[in-house]
């Protein structure tokens, strides 16, 4: 099932900036039709502005995930204006860099809330028409930080892991549905998630890669019908070696930490 995105109905959350701007526009510039949603209306019209210029019928709804009211009436308004989801892609995320000494359990909800929650609840309420469709894309963005334990992130860590696990049941039990699910693990992508207030700095010595290399990424990962893509792709063997032996990478980890924190 080779993926082409001309007059592909596309949802994308989290599209008023980085990884979801980025991807909304290549795709309605490859002629799909995007339906956009995020919290800041004004970002977001500038993004849709720009899609328009290629894709005229896309359009946007300012939504705030952590709702989960706002969730189920995005879902509502998406399949109705668009006329139906094709690709559902749940992009939104945010970020807790918290030392675990300096997290609460209100916290840990909330990230849980839009990293996994809200789209396990959007998934859920397109999926019925996929289904009767036969046919579907589901990418959730998950992290590398879901599969390597990065330091000082446990909360958006587990939020991933429980996307990514979810993401492999669900491709399972839709195996021979039609419906194709992507996992998407990116590495440091160079975006205004390290700018958000409250939360403590990347670990130094780290390179972010452009948002378009991820971009990349995730067409490719499209067209190969791919269960998973790791954008760097090297990221994928560091997950294998961290699985294969998870206290000594967790030693490694924890050396590597006390290096920079020394420097
Ligand atoms: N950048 C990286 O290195 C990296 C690495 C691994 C994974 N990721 C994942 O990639 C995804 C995109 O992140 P990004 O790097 O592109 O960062 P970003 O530029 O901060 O984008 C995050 C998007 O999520 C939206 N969002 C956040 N909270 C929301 C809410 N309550 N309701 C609706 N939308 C919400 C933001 O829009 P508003 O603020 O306008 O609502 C924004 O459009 C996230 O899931 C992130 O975890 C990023």
């Amino acid at each position: 099932m080779a993926f082409d995105a001309r007059g592909q109905r596309v949802l994308i959350t989290g599209a008023s900036s980085g990884i979801g701007a980025a991807l909304a526009e290549r795709l309605a510039s490859q002629g799909a039709i995007v339906g956009i949603c995020a919290r800041r209306e004004d970002r977001l019209g500038e993004v849709l502005e720009r899609c328009r210029v290629h894709s005229p019928e896309s359009r946007m709804w300012v939504c705030d995930l952590a709702d989960p009211a706002a969730v189920d009436s995005l879902a509502v308004r998406a399949l109705d204006e668009l006329g139906g989801v094709d690709v559902l892609v749940n992009n939104a995320g945010i970020p807790r860099r918290k030392h675990v000494r300096e997290l609460d359990a209100a916290t840990v909800d909330a990230v849980m809330r839009i990293n996994y929650s809200s789209p396990v609840q959007l998934t859920l309420a397109v999926l019925p028409q996929m289904l009767a469709r036969g046919s579907g894309r589901i990418v959730n963005v998950s992290s590398v930080a879901a599969t390597l334990s990065s330091p000082g992130e446990a909360a958006y860590d587990a939020s991933k892991a429980a996307l990514s696990v979810f993401s492999e049941a669900m491709a399972l039990d839709l195996w021979d549905s039609g419906i194709k699910v992507l996992i998407v693990y990116p590495g440091v992508v160079d975006t205004e998630l390290f700018t958000i207030p409250d939360n403590d700095p990347l670990q130094p010595g780290i390179d972010k890669i452009p948002v378009e290399e991820l971009v990349d990424g995730v067409i490719a990962g499209l067209a190969a019908d791919a269960l998973e893509v790791y954008v760097p792709e090297w990221f994928k063997e560091v997950a294998a070696r961290k699985a294969a032996d998870v206290g000594g990478f967790l030693a490694g980890s924890a050396a590597w930490i006390r290096q920079h924190e020394e420097a």
